[in-house]
């Protein structure tokens, strides 16, 4: 079982994000084990704060340093990527030549209500991904459109295109994190 970080660029407790994300780690079910990172908690980056770093930023790099890859779930924002994402992506970059996402494999999704299913902020965020060190999975690409009813509070998936879809985008992942991952056994779960 590969243990990945995953961070949902929302808030919202009706996130469609997190609903896409959570429909992912009930379809990978004993390939995956999702660990959701609370980037919600840290505070604006402040070089300053590695004199003693807060909680949530050591707490973010030891479970992006345990896990096995990295999944992004991202609302688009203004045609790009919300800033609380930037801001744990360079959070757990730091200090300098430490980063924790170096040679994580990573794969990027995103949903809408809408139909634009967040292509042009998936761009923005697929521009500097390698800066910090990812491993990014190219394909498939996710730009959901999450409609009403396509998949339940119950976090089923009502219509078969979709789900042979998602179900693929799985096993891809899985073997992207397999082919790319370099943590060998980790302590997550044990904590
Ligand atoms: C500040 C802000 C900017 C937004 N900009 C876009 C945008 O550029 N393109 C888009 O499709 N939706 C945009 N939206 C709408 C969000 O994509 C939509 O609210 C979506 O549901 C957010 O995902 P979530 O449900 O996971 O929070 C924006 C929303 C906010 C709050």
């Amino acid at each position: 079982m590969k243990n990945i970080a995953v961070m949902v660029g929302s808030q919202s407790p009706t996130s469609v994000n997190r609903k896409l994300a959570r429909t992912l780690e009930k379809l990978a079910q004993g390939k995956l084990r999702f660990h959701y990172l609370d980037i919600a908690s840290l505070p604006h980056y402040d070089n300053d704060l590695w004199s003693n770093p807060p909680q949530s930023v050591t707490t973010l790099k030891h479970t992006v340093e345990a896990a096995d890859g990295v999944l992004i779930a991202m609302p688009e924002y203004n045609r790009s990527f919300p800033g609380v994402i930037k801001n744990a992506l360079d959070w757990a970059s730091r200090p300098f030549g430490q980063s924790s996402w170096m040679d994580k494999p990573a794969a990027l999704i995103g949903a809408t209500p809408g139909t634009t299913g967040t292509a042009a902020g998936q761009g923005h965020l697929r521009s500097v991904l390698p800066v910090y060190g990812f491993v990014v999975m190219g394909q498939p690409e996710v730009y959901f459109n999450m409609r009403p009813g396509l998949i339940t509070d119950e976090l089923e998936i009502t219509d078969e295109t979709t789900a042979a879809f998602l179900n693929g985008w799985v096993d891809r992942f899985s073997a992207w994190v397999e082919r790319h991952g370099t943590v060998a056994e980790t302590a997550i779960a044990a904590e």
